[in-house]
């Protein structure tokens, strides 16, 4: 199952993220999770101890490996580089795993609404593709750019893109924006996902207001999350309500995906 989790800045991408990764590392599912911000943060919310962290770096910082790979040192515009460089042994050399969830960090380029050409775009994007092609049995990616430089490989692979929003109309303006550039490339099977949910109210508000999008779940605003963040701890662990959100996020995935296979 491959999920992809998209949404407004500060949405709450990364914690969904991890959430729905341990939940299925604990169900004894194989998991990898790709973490797509420039400032990675996944590492944390997983709650990885200080000596696994150290293992970690971003893919697209490691300029001698992207050199070694495209023929070309990041940076470089123009020239020559390969465009579809060797990637298929990374995520085992540099993921790292624990308590059974397997960490890659991407980290990211800013490839630009013009499609940036350049040696870590080509070494990202083939990278990008090579996991969607994977025969993992979970790949969760926390995007944080937007989908529409991940092209075909995102829409033939991706089973589901969960798009979190908060209860606001701002919120809910960018998930409808994701959603076009998502549909505008053929990929259809997008869910909402809301979170910070304070009462009935604003429960009530994004099941009216979503842009056409069925609701995969809603996980409530709870104070506890930010003390998880302070004491260093994952949200999984800290906070049962998101926790028992997330598990039935995770069953209801696995139903509605069934489901379309068999349709
Ligand atoms: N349900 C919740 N209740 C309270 N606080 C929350 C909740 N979910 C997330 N937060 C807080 O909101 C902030 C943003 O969360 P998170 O980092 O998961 O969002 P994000 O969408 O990944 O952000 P970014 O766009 O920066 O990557 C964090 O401080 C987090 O602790
Ligand atoms: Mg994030």
């Amino acid at each position: 199952m491959k999920l992809a989790i998209s949404g407004k800045g500060g949405v709450g991408k990364t914690t969904l993220a991890a959430l729905l990764a341990q939940v299925y590392a604990d169900a004894g599912r194989d998991v990898l999770v790709a973490d797509g911000d420039p400032s990675p943060c996944l590492a944390g919310a997983l709650g990885f101890p200080s000596e696994f962290r150290a293992q970690l770096h971003p893919i697209a910082e490691m300029d001698e490996l992207i050199e070694e790979r495209t023929g070309a040192k990041p940076g470089t515009i123009g020239g020559f580089f390969t465009l579809n460089p060797r990637v298929d042994d990374i995520p085992e050399r540099f993921s790292v795993m624990y308590k059974g969830v397997r960490l890659l960090e991407m980290g990211s380029v800013d490839i630009g609404g013009s499609g940036c050409i350049c040696p870590e775009a080509a070494m990202l994007k083939t990278l990008f593709t090579h996991l969607l092609f994977r025969k993992d049995d979970v790949l969760i990616i926390d995007m944080y750019a937007g989908v529409e430089h991940l092209g075909r490989a995102t829409v033939d692979f991706v089973d589901a893109m969960l798009i979190v929003v908060e209860p606001t109309r701002r919120s809910l303006g960018t998930a409808n924006q994701i959603k076009q550039l998502a549909n505008d490339i053929g990929l259809t099977r997008c869910w909402l996902v809301g979170n910070k949910v304070r009462n009935d109210e604003e429960r009530l508000f994004l099941e009216s207001e979503t842009p056409g999008l069925p609701v995969l779940g809603m996980m409530p605003a709870d104070l506890a999350v930010q003390e998880a963040d302070r004491l260093g701890i994952p949200v999984y662990d800290h906070v049962p309500s998101l926790r028992l959100a997330a598990e039935s996020m995770a069953k209801e995935l696995e139903a509605v995906l069934v489901k379309s296979v068999v349709e």
